[in-house]
């Protein structure tokens, strides 16, 4: 993330706190854990502060653009067991589903023609479908629709994704959750955060771009452990980050827990803009989810990305990661408008390319970014 010096305040002389904090910050996202803490520690008189930096980042970086990622949920199974989730394998209360890959093109069909540009494919970890399955849809819905894929399926195989990677998919996004080992043996019964990075550098190798993230205001966190995501992050050198507030479901065993906040999941995603200038950060659903501002405030914190959910009506109920998730009646056109209308209320632009990463190998995506 070096290179990208110079004072990111752009010559915006009237912003002074907030450039300050840019300039003296963001030169190249090398700040200590100490001054992240402090960053982190704000109290909410002086968070303004950070967030004005962190939308100074954002605009100095990667201008005013923000990218419409369409997401189709295609099945809510899952193998794993993870205490937080609502589509862990022992949620009995939950009606499962599955999309077979017509279903899947026909739901990327109606997104690409909505003008989405990057189809973002997610489940929960479903081994019923496999590599070959999964390549065969990648490879159909690239030849047919002008897109970029995104992968967002879990813990599989290292052949499994170099096979994905092969049929065309050009992104995985694949949380840390949280970079505390302990925690996330417990919160992830039966894996290791060591596994996890493990896959996150298969990924790498693969030529996948590479997004991570992890939720706040899980129950065990600290502050501190929130400075180890954010360094995490930037270790990996991720090309996205998904940062969301933990949103506690009643059919897990962290019911009654409470939820990570508004203001402290905006302040981690500020301080991963001044860490990650230009790291794609979306203004997740989960934020949208715990205040009906919380998308608008995460595009003013930082962020550059929204996800409509374009998963057909019928299921989208069903994906019940967390209670209370936003867009559940929306339809497709609905949800990609609303974003429109957010994105343009805000005074920015819908990003019109696939919204990838052209400056780290730009031989390699060349062909894909013209
Ligand atoms: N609250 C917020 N986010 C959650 N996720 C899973 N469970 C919850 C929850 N209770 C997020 C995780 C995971 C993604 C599928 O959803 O970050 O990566
Ligand atoms: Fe499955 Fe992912 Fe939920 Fe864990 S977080 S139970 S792996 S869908």
């Amino acid at each position: 993330m070096s290179g990208q010096s110079g004072n990111p305040a752009g010559g915006a002389d009237n912003a002074s706190t907030a450039a300050l904090l840019a300039g003296a910050l963001a030169d190249d996202g090398a700040l200590s854990p100490s001054a992240l803490l402090t960053l982190l520690s704000a109290d909410p008189a002086d968070s303004g502060t950070l967030f004005a930096a962190a939308d100074l980042v954002r605009e100095h970086n990667l201008g005013d653009e923000v990218h419409l990622r369409g997401i189709i949920e295609f099945s809510n199974c899952c193998v794993k067991n993870c205490r937080y989730c609502g589509l862990r394998r022992d949620n009995r209360r939950l009606v499962r589903y599955r999309l077979g890959p017509d279903e899947i093109l026909t739901a990327a069909r109606e997104a690409a023609a909505l003008g989405i540009k990057t189809i973002v494919l997610q489940s929960g970890e479903d081994p019923y479908y496999s590599a070959d399955m999964l390549a065969g849809l990648i490879y159909r819905l690239k030849e047919e629709l002008d897109v970029a894929v995104t992968l967002s399926l879990g813990d599989r195989p290292r052949e499994d994704y170099r096979l994905m990677r092969r049929a065309g998919a050009d992104r995985y996004l694949l949380k840390h959750e949280t970079a505390d080992p302990a925690l996330f043996a417990a919160l992830r019964p039966g894996t290791t955060l060591t596994d996890r990075l493990r896959h996150l550098y298969w990924l790498r190798e693969l030529g996948y771009e590479v997004g991570s993230g992890n939720m706040v205001g899980l129950p065990g966190q600290t502050l501190n452990t929130l400075v180890e995501d954010i360094l995490l992050l930037r270790e990996l050198g991720v090309e996205m980050a998904g940062i969301g507030p933990f949103i506690p479901h009643p059919d897990t065993p962290l019911t009654g827990c409470p939820a990570g906040s508004l203001e402290l999941t905006l302040k981690v995603l500020a301080v991963t803009r001044l860490v990650l200038p230009r790291a794609h950060l979306p203004a997740t659903t989960a934020l949208g989810s715990i205040h009906p501002d919380g998308r608008r405030r995460g595009l003013l914190c930082g962020a550059d990305v929204i996800m409509p959910n374009v998963t057909p009506l019928l299921y989208r109920s069903r994906y019940q990661i967390y209670p209370g998730k936003v867009g559940l009646s929306a339809t497709p056109s609905e949800a990609v408008a609303a974003a429109r209308s957010l994105i343009q209320s805000l005074g920015r632009r819908v990003g019109r390319g696939y919204g990838g990463v052209s400056r780290r190998n730009p031989e390699k995506n060349k062909k894909r970014e013209e």
